[in-house]
Protein backbone atom coordinates (compact mmCIF):
# COMPACT_ATOMS: atom_id res chain seq x y z
CA UNK A 1 0.00 0.00 0.00
CA UNK A 2 1.37 3.41 -1.45
CA UNK A 3 0.54 6.45 0.51
CA UNK A 4 1.41 9.77 0.26
CA UNK A 5 1.40 12.22 3.13
CA UNK A 6 1.07 16.04 3.55
CA UNK A 7 2.20 18.38 6.86
CA UNK A 8 1.13 21.79 6.75
CA UNK A 9 -0.24 22.75 10.11
CA UNK A 10 2.71 24.41 11.42
CA UNK A 11 6.05 25.63 10.29
CA UNK A 12 6.95 22.92 8.68
CA UNK A 13 5.79 22.26 4.76
CA UNK A 14 6.23 18.98 4.43
CA UNK A 15 5.35 15.55 1.91
CA UNK A 16 6.20 11.93 2.23
CA UNK A 17 5.59 8.68 0.56
CA UNK A 18 5.37 5.22 2.79
CA UNK A 19 4.76 1.96 2.02
CA UNK A 20 3.28 -0.30 3.98
CA UNK A 21 3.31 -4.15 3.88
CA UNK A 22 0.69 -6.44 4.48
CA UNK A 23 2.69 -7.63 7.19
CA UNK A 24 2.05 -4.25 8.95
CA UNK A 25 5.49 -3.05 8.72
CA UNK A 26 6.56 0.58 6.76
CA UNK A 27 8.84 2.00 4.99
CA UNK A 28 9.99 5.29 3.94
CA UNK A 29 10.10 6.18 -0.11
CA UNK A 30 11.02 9.89 0.30
CA UNK A 31 10.31 12.22 3.23
CA UNK A 32 10.88 15.57 2.35
CA UNK A 33 10.71 18.69 4.90
CA UNK A 34 10.98 22.61 4.48
CA UNK A 35 11.28 24.34 7.05
CA UNK A 36 10.54 28.19 7.58
CA UNK A 37 12.06 28.65 10.73
CA UNK A 38 13.94 31.56 8.93
CA UNK A 39 11.05 33.33 7.68
CA UNK A 40 9.95 33.24 11.54
CA UNK A 41 12.95 33.79 13.31
CA UNK A 42 12.98 37.55 13.22
CA UNK A 43 9.58 37.12 14.97
CA UNK A 44 10.63 34.98 17.79
CA UNK A 45 8.24 32.57 16.62
CA UNK A 46 5.70 31.37 14.23
CA UNK A 47 3.71 33.68 12.59
CA UNK A 48 0.42 32.22 10.91
CA UNK A 49 -0.16 34.09 7.94
CA UNK A 50 3.45 33.89 7.07
CA UNK A 51 3.39 30.38 7.46
CA UNK A 52 0.29 29.79 5.33
CA UNK A 53 1.90 31.94 2.68
CA UNK A 54 4.89 30.34 2.85
CA UNK A 55 2.84 26.66 2.25
CA UNK A 56 0.88 28.15 -0.28
CA UNK A 57 4.34 28.47 -2.48
CA UNK A 58 6.31 25.88 -1.46
CA UNK A 59 4.08 22.82 -1.11
CA UNK A 60 3.75 22.00 -4.61
CA UNK A 61 7.35 21.96 -5.23
CA UNK A 62 7.91 19.98 -1.91
CA UNK A 63 4.76 17.29 -3.13
CA UNK A 64 6.97 16.87 -6.81
CA UNK A 65 10.36 16.03 -5.05
CA UNK A 66 8.77 13.48 -2.72
CA UNK A 67 7.28 11.72 -5.68
CA UNK A 68 10.57 12.09 -7.41
CA UNK A 69 12.52 10.77 -4.61
CA UNK A 70 10.65 7.20 -4.10
CA UNK A 71 10.30 6.91 -8.27
CA UNK A 72 6.58 7.13 -7.70
CA UNK A 73 3.65 8.35 -9.90
CA UNK A 74 0.22 9.20 -8.88
CA UNK A 75 -1.14 6.53 -10.64
CA UNK A 76 1.01 3.84 -8.10
CA UNK A 77 -1.02 5.38 -5.06
CA UNK A 78 -2.95 4.10 -2.82
CA UNK A 79 -4.29 6.82 -0.82
CA UNK A 80 -4.09 10.75 -0.19
CA UNK A 81 -3.25 11.70 3.12
CA UNK A 82 -3.49 14.97 4.78
CA UNK A 83 -2.90 16.42 8.27
CA UNK A 84 -6.63 18.11 8.44
CA UNK A 85 -5.79 19.62 12.46
CA UNK A 86 -4.90 20.27 14.77
CA UNK A 87 -2.70 23.44 13.55
CA UNK A 88 -2.86 27.08 12.17
CA UNK A 89 -5.70 26.74 10.03
CA UNK A 90 -4.52 28.81 6.99
CA UNK A 91 -2.08 26.02 6.51
CA UNK A 92 -4.25 23.33 7.43
CA UNK A 93 -6.60 24.35 4.79
CA UNK A 94 -3.29 24.55 2.26
CA UNK A 95 -2.19 21.16 2.49
CA UNK A 96 -5.74 19.39 3.39
CA UNK A 97 -7.44 20.98 -0.28
CA UNK A 98 -3.67 20.15 -2.52
CA UNK A 99 -5.07 16.63 -0.94
CA UNK A 100 -8.34 16.85 -2.03
CA UNK A 101 -7.60 17.90 -5.41
CA UNK A 102 -4.82 15.29 -5.86
CA UNK A 103 -7.68 12.58 -4.50
CA UNK A 104 -10.28 14.12 -6.73
CA UNK A 105 -7.80 13.51 -9.66
CA UNK A 106 -6.32 10.82 -9.21
CA UNK A 107 -9.44 8.81 -7.93
CA UNK A 108 -7.70 7.38 -4.94
CA UNK A 109 -8.91 7.87 -1.34
CA UNK A 110 -8.43 10.49 1.11
CA UNK A 111 -7.24 9.85 3.97
CA UNK A 112 -7.77 13.37 6.68
CA UNK A 113 -5.32 12.75 9.36
CA UNK A 114 -4.92 13.73 13.08
CA UNK A 115 -1.86 15.37 13.20
CA UNK A 116 -1.55 14.61 16.84
CA UNK A 117 -2.80 11.00 15.71
CA UNK A 118 0.44 10.47 13.46
CA UNK A 119 2.66 11.45 16.12
CA UNK A 120 1.07 9.08 18.07
CA UNK A 121 1.65 6.48 15.65
CA UNK A 122 5.15 7.04 14.10
CA UNK A 123 6.39 4.47 16.52
CA UNK A 124 4.71 1.58 14.98
CA UNK A 125 6.35 2.77 11.71
CA UNK A 126 9.60 2.87 13.31
CA UNK A 127 9.64 0.58 15.52
CA UNK A 128 6.87 -1.92 15.01
CA UNK A 129 5.83 -1.11 18.15
CA UNK A 130 2.45 -3.27 19.67
CA UNK A 131 -0.55 -1.69 20.60
CA UNK A 132 -1.15 -0.58 23.48
CA UNK A 133 1.65 1.75 24.31
CA UNK A 134 2.16 4.96 26.43
CA UNK A 135 2.56 7.64 24.26
CA UNK A 136 4.39 11.08 25.80
CA UNK A 137 3.84 13.93 23.39
CA UNK A 138 5.89 16.97 23.54
CA UNK A 139 6.25 19.46 21.20
CA UNK A 140 6.07 23.65 20.95
CA UNK A 141 1.73 22.83 20.63
CA UNK A 142 1.29 19.49 22.55
CA UNK A 143 2.22 18.30 25.90
CA UNK A 144 0.16 15.36 26.28
CA UNK A 145 0.10 11.64 28.04
CA UNK A 146 -1.75 9.11 25.84
CA UNK A 147 -2.93 6.13 26.32
CA UNK A 148 -2.45 4.37 22.63
CA UNK A 149 -4.84 1.28 22.20
CA UNK A 150 -5.46 1.11 18.64
CA UNK A 151 -5.36 2.89 14.98
CA UNK A 152 -8.11 5.30 16.34
CA UNK A 153 -8.51 4.91 20.08
CA UNK A 154 -6.79 6.39 22.12
CA UNK A 155 -7.32 7.96 25.98
CA UNK A 156 -5.97 11.09 26.76
CA UNK A 157 -4.72 10.31 30.64
CA UNK A 158 -2.76 14.26 30.80
CA UNK A 159 -2.21 17.02 29.88
CA UNK A 160 -0.56 20.87 30.51
CA UNK A 161 -2.82 22.95 32.07
CA UNK A 162 -1.05 26.28 30.57
CA UNK A 163 2.11 26.19 28.14
CA UNK A 164 3.39 23.16 25.99
CA UNK A 165 6.81 22.22 27.19
CA UNK A 166 8.34 23.31 24.17
CA UNK A 167 6.67 27.05 23.86
CA UNK A 168 8.29 26.83 27.91
CA UNK A 169 11.92 25.90 25.96
CA UNK A 170 11.07 28.96 23.35
CA UNK A 171 9.82 31.46 25.74
CA UNK A 172 12.76 30.85 27.85
CA UNK A 173 15.07 31.63 25.22
CA UNK A 174 13.27 35.04 24.46
CA UNK A 175 13.77 35.80 27.47
CA UNK A 176 17.46 34.99 27.87
CA UNK A 177 18.34 36.69 24.46
CA UNK A 178 18.51 33.07 22.56
CA UNK A 179 17.63 32.29 19.05
CA UNK A 180 14.25 30.48 17.88
CA UNK A 181 13.69 27.84 18.58
CA UNK A 182 14.60 27.77 21.69
CA UNK A 183 14.70 24.24 22.40
CA UNK A 184 17.86 23.24 20.51
CA UNK A 185 20.31 26.75 21.82
CA UNK A 186 18.75 26.00 25.78
CA UNK A 187 20.38 22.60 25.69
CA UNK A 188 23.47 23.49 24.28
CA UNK A 189 23.88 26.58 26.83
CA UNK A 190 22.46 23.54 29.81
CA UNK A 191 25.47 21.71 28.96
CA UNK A 192 27.81 24.31 30.47
CA UNK A 193 25.81 25.32 32.98
CA UNK A 194 25.05 24.80 36.68
CA UNK A 195 21.55 23.63 37.55
CA UNK A 196 21.75 24.40 40.92
CA UNK A 197 22.61 28.50 40.74
CA UNK A 198 19.29 28.87 40.17
CA UNK A 199 16.00 27.66 43.03
CA UNK A 200 13.40 27.06 40.45
CA UNK A 201 9.84 25.37 41.06
CA UNK A 202 8.80 21.96 39.94
CA UNK A 203 4.63 22.69 39.46
CA UNK A 204 2.85 19.87 39.84
CA UNK A 205 4.92 17.33 41.11
CA UNK A 206 3.36 14.98 43.44
CA UNK A 207 0.01 14.88 42.06
CA UNK A 208 -1.98 12.18 41.09
CA UNK A 209 -3.40 13.09 37.77
CA UNK A 210 -0.54 13.15 35.30
CA UNK A 211 -1.33 17.08 34.78
CA UNK A 212 1.58 19.70 33.65
CA UNK A 213 2.02 23.32 34.39
CA UNK A 214 4.82 25.29 32.91
CA UNK A 215 3.61 29.03 32.77
CA UNK A 216 4.76 29.70 36.75
CA UNK A 217 8.24 27.98 35.86
CA UNK A 218 8.98 30.20 32.94
CA UNK A 219 7.81 33.30 34.97
CA UNK A 220 10.16 32.25 38.19
CA UNK A 221 12.87 32.03 35.65
CA UNK A 222 12.03 35.39 33.98
CA UNK A 223 12.30 36.90 37.84
CA UNK A 224 15.81 35.30 38.42
CA UNK A 225 17.03 36.44 35.25
CA UNK A 226 15.79 40.08 35.98
CA UNK A 227 17.38 39.22 39.28
CA UNK A 228 21.12 39.32 37.80
CA UNK A 229 20.37 41.11 34.76
CA UNK A 230 22.57 42.23 33.23
CA UNK A 231 23.69 38.97 32.00
CA UNK A 232 26.77 37.62 31.30
CA UNK A 233 26.98 34.00 29.18
CA UNK A 234 27.58 32.14 32.40
CA UNK A 235 24.38 33.41 33.87
CA UNK A 236 22.21 32.62 30.83
CA UNK A 237 23.89 28.98 30.98
CA UNK A 238 23.25 28.88 34.47
CA UNK A 239 19.55 29.69 33.98
CA UNK A 240 19.02 27.31 31.05
CA UNK A 241 20.88 24.50 33.17
CA UNK A 242 18.12 24.96 35.89
CA UNK A 243 15.68 25.56 33.42
CA UNK A 244 16.39 22.32 31.98
CA UNK A 245 17.13 20.48 35.31
CA UNK A 246 13.31 21.19 36.58
CA UNK A 247 11.63 20.61 33.31
CA UNK A 248 13.43 17.25 33.65
CA UNK A 249 12.12 16.60 37.62
CA UNK A 250 8.65 17.78 36.08
CA UNK A 251 8.09 15.32 33.16
CA UNK A 252 10.04 12.30 35.20
CA UNK A 253 7.11 13.06 38.39
CA UNK A 254 4.39 13.41 36.06
CA UNK A 255 5.45 10.54 33.58
CA UNK A 256 5.73 8.09 36.80
CA UNK A 257 1.89 8.88 37.20
CA UNK A 258 0.99 9.07 33.92
CA UNK A 259 2.35 5.22 33.76
CA UNK A 260 0.68 4.18 36.97
CA UNK A 261 -2.36 5.49 35.66
CA UNK A 262 -2.02 3.54 32.56
CA UNK A 263 -1.34 0.42 34.13
CA UNK A 264 -4.69 0.51 36.79
CA UNK A 265 -6.80 1.12 33.60
CA UNK A 266 -5.16 -0.50 30.75
CA UNK A 267 -2.36 -3.04 31.87
CA UNK A 268 1.62 -3.17 31.04
CA UNK A 269 2.12 -0.73 27.85
CA UNK A 270 4.12 -2.53 25.68
CA UNK A 271 6.47 0.86 25.39
CA UNK A 272 6.65 4.48 26.68
CA UNK A 273 7.42 6.24 23.11
CA UNK A 274 8.30 9.54 23.10
CA UNK A 275 7.75 11.93 20.19
CA UNK A 276 7.39 15.59 19.36
CA UNK A 277 10.11 18.26 18.94
CA UNK A 278 10.97 18.27 22.45
CA UNK A 279 11.73 14.37 22.67
CA UNK A 280 14.91 15.14 20.70
CA UNK A 281 16.14 16.60 23.83
CA UNK A 282 19.02 14.72 25.22
CA UNK A 283 18.59 15.02 29.12
CA UNK A 284 15.06 14.35 28.81
CA UNK A 285 15.56 11.19 26.75
CA UNK A 286 18.25 9.61 28.61
CA UNK A 287 15.84 10.38 32.14
CA UNK A 288 12.48 8.94 30.27
CA UNK A 289 14.86 5.71 29.60
CA UNK A 290 15.26 5.83 33.29
CA UNK A 291 11.74 5.37 33.58
CA UNK A 292 10.75 2.97 31.45
CA UNK A 293 12.99 0.91 32.51
CA UNK A 294 12.21 1.28 36.21
CA UNK A 295 8.28 0.81 35.51
CA UNK A 296 9.34 -2.58 33.62
CA UNK A 297 9.08 -1.41 30.27
CA UNK A 298 11.36 0.18 27.62
CA UNK A 299 11.59 3.63 25.55
CA UNK A 300 10.87 3.89 22.00
CA UNK A 301 12.50 7.27 20.59
CA UNK A 302 12.00 7.50 16.86
CA UNK A 303 15.03 9.29 15.33
CA UNK A 304 14.53 13.30 15.84
CA UNK A 305 13.80 13.81 11.92
CA UNK A 306 10.41 11.78 12.76
CA UNK A 307 9.78 13.34 15.86
CA UNK A 308 9.57 16.82 14.80
CA UNK A 309 6.43 17.58 12.11
CA UNK A 310 6.97 15.49 9.09
CA UNK A 311 5.31 13.77 6.28
CA UNK A 312 6.10 10.26 6.76
CA UNK A 313 3.83 10.30 9.81
CA UNK A 314 1.04 12.08 8.13
CA UNK A 315 1.87 9.23 4.93
CA UNK A 316 1.93 6.33 7.91
CA UNK A 317 -1.39 7.25 9.65
CA UNK A 318 -3.14 7.61 6.34
CA UNK A 319 -2.10 3.83 5.53
CA UNK A 320 -3.03 2.58 9.33
CA UNK A 321 -6.01 4.42 8.56
CA UNK A 322 -6.66 2.83 4.87
CA UNK A 323 -5.51 -0.64 5.98
CA UNK A 324 -8.58 -0.49 8.21
CA UNK A 325 -11.15 0.55 5.40
CA UNK A 326 -11.05 4.08 7.56
CA UNK A 327 -11.41 6.85 4.48
CA UNK A 328 -12.83 10.15 4.31
CA UNK A 329 -14.84 12.41 1.58
CA UNK A 330 -14.01 15.33 0.21
CA UNK A 331 -16.08 16.85 2.62
CA UNK A 332 -13.77 16.35 5.17
CA UNK A 333 -13.31 20.09 6.83
CA UNK A 334 -10.12 21.48 8.18
CA UNK A 335 -9.81 22.32 12.02
CA UNK A 336 -7.74 23.94 14.09
CA UNK A 337 -8.81 22.32 17.32
CA UNK A 338 -9.21 18.82 17.20
CA UNK A 339 -8.06 16.13 19.73
CA UNK A 340 -7.39 13.27 19.79
CA UNK A 341 -9.86 11.89 21.61
CA UNK A 342 -12.32 13.40 19.74
CA UNK A 343 -11.22 11.69 16.64
CA UNK A 344 -11.40 8.71 18.28
CA UNK A 345 -15.00 8.86 18.96
CA UNK A 346 -16.19 9.80 15.65
CA UNK A 347 -14.89 7.46 13.94
CA UNK A 348 -16.58 4.95 16.41
CA UNK A 349 -19.72 6.48 15.57
O1 LIG B 1 7.12 18.88 17.05
P1 LIG B 1 7.74 20.18 16.70
O2 LIG B 1 8.79 20.20 15.63
O3 LIG B 1 6.67 21.20 16.21
C1 LIG B 1 5.44 21.32 16.84
O4 LIG B 1 5.39 22.11 17.81
O5 LIG B 1 4.49 20.64 16.40
O6 LIG B 1 8.32 20.79 18.04
C2 LIG B 1 8.97 22.04 18.08
C3 LIG B 1 9.31 22.35 19.52
C4 LIG B 1 9.84 23.75 19.71
O7 LIG B 1 9.16 24.36 20.79
C5 LIG B 1 11.32 23.54 20.02
O8 LIG B 1 11.87 24.53 20.84
C6 LIG B 1 11.29 22.19 20.72
O9 LIG B 1 10.32 21.45 20.01
N1 LIG B 1 12.59 21.53 20.69
C7 LIG B 1 13.32 21.24 21.77
C8 LIG B 1 14.55 20.68 21.30
N2 LIG B 1 14.50 20.64 19.94
C9 LIG B 1 13.30 21.16 19.58
N3 LIG B 1 13.06 21.39 23.08
C10 LIG B 1 14.01 21.00 23.94
N4 LIG B 1 15.22 20.49 23.59
C11 LIG B 1 15.52 20.31 22.28
N5 LIG B 1 16.70 19.81 21.93
ZN1 LIG C 1 3.62 18.16 15.70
Amino acid sequence: MLVLGIETTCDETAAAVVRRSDDGTGEILANVVLSQIEEHAAYGGVVPEIAARAHVEALDGVIARAMQEAGTRFADLDGIAAAAGPGLIGGVIVGLTTAKAIALVTERPLVAVNHLEAHALTARLTDATAFPYCLFLASGGHTQIVAVLDVGHYVRLGTTIDDAIGEAFDKTAKVLGLPYPGGPAVEAEAARGDPDRFTLPRPMIGRAEPDFSLSGLKTALRIEAEKVAPLADQDVADLCAGFQQAVVDVVVDRLRAGLRLFRERFGGPSALVVAGGVAANDALRRALSRIAVESGTVLVAPPPALCTDNGAMIAWAGAERLARGMTDTLAASPRARWSLEIAAAEKAR
